[in-house]
Formats: structure tokens, sequence, C-alpha cells
């Protein structure tokens, strides 16, 4: 562009551009991309005409450089009226976003808690915690091993008929007791051992009181001295921290291949205090574990010396104790998740 004429179309053409341009902008960014087509040095149209100076003839050279300087301090008075109308779109349009009705309800926050078993299985490592117990937690896959026949249980021993159990091949299985910890327990550690194993097992069994998958505590104390006396003991101050003061144990004589002698443990009914109700179907006692002495055996076999050390061991079923101290008369409520049913119970 060598001639002014031409140059003052240009103008013209430019400033027409920048006032048309003022209305479309939604955004400031869109804003600066527009404002810098104009006035960037290099890219900008204004910029452009700058450079154009060279070809001008010498004696228009200084009405041009002139005009575009007019032009250009018009273009930044423009471009500043045209930035404050989209900042201030844009703050309106932020309040408008972020308008805040306070009248309206509140959203209610829904709040979690931990499952019935899981509540049982904290309450439980407390009580045992504060009596000194560790916590060990074994694994869901055992081997046949561990499971059994280190519990004194060998392959074709009549007790294997008590559990149903899952075999993930000859060797391995999905352990059917928390049992099975204690001979990893035994076999790592010197005694006096004191500790108790939370954790999944799996059975073949199915129905309103047994569940393919449920979860057990196994306990463990092994030492010099220890008998079955030990044991009633620490039962009793057991049963009267989780169902109440009023509790108490009985001991009926059982079998378990891993214990001699072994035992089951009844509490006092905690509905009826003894008297005989629906809960304890009328004898007045609550069936809630199974435990006894340390078979010599089962020390023997993890190499600890049964002349020496002697201990009790016990094992209980967390959804059973949930289910007695909650009042739930079908395991398949602890497994559904049903929120209107979990949502009854915060201990
Ligand atoms: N493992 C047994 C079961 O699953 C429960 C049990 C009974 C564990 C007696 C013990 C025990 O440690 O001494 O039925």
């Amino acid at each position: 562009m060598q001639s002014l004429e031409e140059l003052s179309r240009e103008i013209e053409s430019i400033r027409q551009e920048i006032r048309e341009g003022a209305a479309k902008f939604a955004t400031p960014e869109a804003f600066y991309e527009f404002r810098k087509s104009f006035l960037d040095n290099k890219a900008g149209k204004i910029g452009h005409l700058m450079k154009e100076m060279r070809n001008v003839p010498k004696e228009d050279k200084a009405a041009y450089g002139k005009n575009v300087n007019v032009l250009r301090d018009w273009a930044q008075e423009h471009f500043k009226d045209m930035e404050n109308a989209v900042r201030a779109k844009q703050l309106e349009m932020r309040y408008e976003r972020e308008k805040i009705d306070v009248t309206e309800p509140a959203v209610r926050v829904e709040e979690g808690r931990l499952h019935p078993v899981t509540q049982v299985k904290n309450q439980l490592i407390d009580i045992f915690a504060s009596m000194g117990f560790e916590v060990y937690e074994g694994t869901e896959i055992e081997t046949d091993y561990y499971n059994f026949t280190a519990l004194n249980t060998p392959q074709d021993h009549p007790a294997r008929d008590m559990q149903d159990t899952f075999y993930l091949s000859p060797e391995f299985l999905l352990r059917t007791q928390t049992s099975a910890g204690q001979i990893h327990v035994m076999e790592s550690k010197k005694p006096p051992i004191k500790i108790v194993s939370p954790g999944k097992v799996f059975r073949s069994d199915d129905d309103a009181t047994h569940s393919p998958m449920f979860t057990q505590m196994e306990g463990l104390v092994v030492d010099k001295g220890i008998t079955l006396c030990d044991l009633k003991g620490m039962l009793d101050v057991f049963v009267k921290r989780i169902f109440g003061e009023e509790t108490s144990t009985r001991l009926r004589p059982s079998f378990f291949p891993f214990t001699e002698p072994s035992v089951e443990v009844d509490v006092s009914c905690f509905e009826c205090g003894g008297k005989g109700c629906r809960l304890c179907k009328g004898t007045g006692w609550i069936e809630v574990l199974g435990a006894g002495v340390v078979n010599k055996k089962v020390l023997e076999n993890c190499g600890i010396d049964s002349d020496e050390y002697s201990g009790f061991a016990f094992g209980l079923g967390l959804e059973r104790i949930a289910m007695l101290k909650y009042g739930i008369n079908n395991i398949k409520l602890l497994f559904e998740s049903d929120l209107r049913f979990l949502k009854q119970i915060n201990d």
C-alpha cells in the first residue's frame, strides 16, 4: 500500500472492523485474540501498516506515519473501553452463576457407618487388646496342611466332614477356619503367645444362619501353666464386655481335633436374663463359641515343647455375635448391603 488514498481506505476499513467486533465477545480470551489481531507489532493489522512505511514514497512518509499513529491511538482507546465492557459482562455472569438462594433447603449429607460385622470385629479387638492380645491376620488361601493336618486333622480324619471345604487344588484351599493362623503364629513365634486373628473363612454351607463366606475370630494363648481355668476366666470378662455385665458363661464338653479337652461355650441369655425366651429357645443359654486346651499334638507340630508349655484356643463367628447382639434373624441381611437395614446399627 503505497498511496495515502489507499491508506485512508484501509484505515477506514480497520476502524469499521474494530467497531463491529465490539459486541461479539463472550469471553475475555476471544477479546484478547481480537485485539491482538490489530495491535500486535508482528501479526497485527495496524502493526502491518507501520511496516509498510518503507514502501511509501519519501514525501508521503510523514503524513502516512501520522495517520497510522492516529489510528493506533484510537484503536487503543477503543479496546480499553471494550475490555472494561467484556470484564463487566464476565463479572455479571459469574454473579449470576454463583447466586445462592439462602431460603433453599440444604442438601442432606448422608453419613456412612461401619458394617455391623466390622463394628463387632472392632469391639472384640478392643476388648482383647485391652487384655494384652496382639492381632495376627492370616491369609484366606491356605494349604491343606495349615488348615487341617497341622491342626491334628489328617486327610482321612472324620472331623474333616464337619466343614465342607472349597479346594483350589489338592494342596490349596480357601481356609475353613481362622484356626489355620494358630499354626503360622506358633511356627514363627516362641511362647508366651497371646493373639487374636480375625478374618474371612469359607465353607460350602448356605441357609438362614450359614453363609458360604463368613467371618471368624480365633484366639490363642500359649505359655507355661495355662489351663482351662484361664480360658474360663478370660471368657467371663469377655462376654460381660460384649453382651453386658449380667452375662455369665457355661462350658459344655465338645470335640475339636485341635483341642483336648474341647468345650462349647454358652452365655446366659442377655435378652431374658436366663428365664427362657425366643432368642435362647427357652433354654436360658446361647451358644457363642468353641474353645479348649490346645492339643499337645498341635503344639508339637509347631515345635513347641508340650511338657513345658500349654495353651488355650477359641474360635467365634462374628456374624453370629452380630446377629445375637443386634437381634438379626437372617444372616443374609449382613451380606445384602441394604442401607435401610445397615443404617439401623450404629453401636
Ligand atoms: N475352628 C473352629 C470352627 O471353625 C472353632 C474353634 C473351636 C476354634 C475350638 C478353636 C477352638 O480355636 O479351640 O468351628
